[in-house]
């Protein structure tokens, strides 16, 4: 059987309600299939404007052996190339992000401009066109400053998921923000363990006293009035009724202040979840103290509010907005049991570390979260691994899991279909 073929089958075995196939989390040929098939046909998130501050600075985003280049260019735009150069193939940027006022090739000089347009290439033959060899653009797009990108030719819709997310996180001005820190974390666990591992809260009880101090673990698939059908005919229910009441409060709170929007869960098989959630125990924002970590707070906000937004997306990314502080969660696979998380924790542009923030405590709440979720999607991955695992059922607690594993096996067959194989 063909690697494809393999992959239909193992998705033909998928049940509903229940966790993957084996191969499908651990095997090589699901990391290949993901990385040069299904990760391609979708939109990514990369980073934020705020990565790519001013003109000449440039980020690179790397899925497997793709290396993308956003940059921003003299016109205050930002695009995206493949960091390969036109003339023999080099790789063009060595530096994961940086500044500079031309692209340079290293091995023989050719030089673009930050708008991908070939500007110099010495001794070529008579006839050569400098207007043929521009970068190869890939298809970028900025969502209230979140920036997404899609190695596809032909990229699906993104039209309902940017006006959906920019009308909430537009408040939060990302163009006027900074990226304070950013972790790289390399999690060996295989990357649709470490997003469905995102996915629920079911663990955080157990596993994130930090987290749950000051952000709970209600609004994460359940404990909305939006959950309430679902959790009450639960075997073994949990009773959401009082949080159900503080929500409804706080939710006329947030209208009263324009920061109200109804909840937005992945609606008719798009890809965004939106949601505007209370902090737990009084906090202002997720850190240790529950006290905010920057004295300049962002967008609309003159004063400490106890509540952030939260936007996921399928298949990689997830992030908070907080009154003082924003962070951002993207994931990318490096091998079929290694995965790249970068988190990215940005503040006001005019905030002085020292001054109005401390790293320390900006980072603390997430940076122990992370290691947390980190172990738990590894003991996952080697549980998985061995001969006793079987698909197991997902609880009432688990439905955004379902909705990330929907998303998966949905694309999945459709990329199979697209390259002749039935999915
Ligand atoms: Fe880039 Fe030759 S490969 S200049
Ligand atoms: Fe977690």
């Amino acid at each position: 059987m063909s690697a494809f073929e393999n992959i239909a089958a193992l998705l033909h075995k998928e049940r509903p309600g229940h966790t993957l196939p084996q191969m499908l989390y651990v095997g090589q040929e699901a990391f290949e299939f993901d990385t040069q098939v299904l990760l391609k046909s979708v939109w990514l998130y990369a980073c934020t404007v705020a990565h790519v501050k001013k003109p000449g600075d440039f980020f690179l985003f790397e899925l497997a052996n793709n290396s993308i280049i956003i940059v921003r260019g003299r016109d205050g735009e930002v695009r995206a190339f493949h960091n390969s150069c036109r003339h023999r193939g080099a790789r063009i940027c060595q530096e994961q992000q940086g500044s500079t006022a031309r692209l340079m090739c290293p091995y023989h000089i050719w030089t673009y401009g930050l708008d991908g347009r070939l500007l110099a290439a010495r001794n070529m033959p008579e006839g050569f066109d400098k207007s043929q060899h521009g970068l190869l653009p890939v298809a970028i797009e900025n969502i209230g400053g979140l920036l997404f990108v899609c190695l596809s030719d032909d990229p699906p819709p993104i039209d309902r998921a940017k006006a959906d997310i920019a009308a909430q996180v537009a408040i939060y001005d990302l163009e006027h923000c900074k990226v304070a820190v950013q972790d790289d974390l390399v999690e060996d666990a295989n990357w649709k363990l470490v997003m469905e591992n995102n996915r629920e809260c079911y663990h955080c009880d157990s596993n994130h006293p930090e987290l749950i101090a000051c952000l709970g673990t209600n609004g994460f698939g359940k404990g909305l009035p939006e959950d309430l059908a679902e959790s009450a005919a639960a075997v073994g229910a949990v009773d959401d009724t009082k949080f159900v009441e503080v929500i409804g409060a706080e939710r006329e709170e947030w209208k009263r202040l324009g920061l109200y929007h109804d909840l937005i869960e992945f609606p008719d098989d798009w890809w965004h979840r939106i949601a505007r959630l209370p902090l737990a125990n009084g906090a202002v924002s997720q850190t240790m103290d529950g006290k905010v970590a920057s004295t300049k707070l962002l967008g609309p906000f003159t004063e400490p509010n106890a509540s952030s937004l939260s936007v996921w997306t399928q298949p990689n990314s997830w992030h908070h907005f907080c009154c003082d502080h924003i962070v951002t969660f993207s994931l990318t696979p490096v091998a079929a049991d290694r995965t790249l998380l970068r988190t990215t924790w940005l503040v006001c542009e005019d905030a002085v570390e020292g001054v109005d923030y401390d790293v320390e405590a900006l980072t603390a709440v997430w940076r122990a979260t992370n290691i947390q979720d980190a172990w738990l999607s590894h003991i996952n991955h080697r549980g998985i691994s061995g001969d006793g695992y079987r698909p197991g059922p997902y609880s009432v607690e688990e439905k955004l899991v379902e909705r990330f594993k929907e998303f998966y096996t949905s694309r999945a067959r459709a990329a199979l279909v697209r390259t002749g194989q039935a999915g």
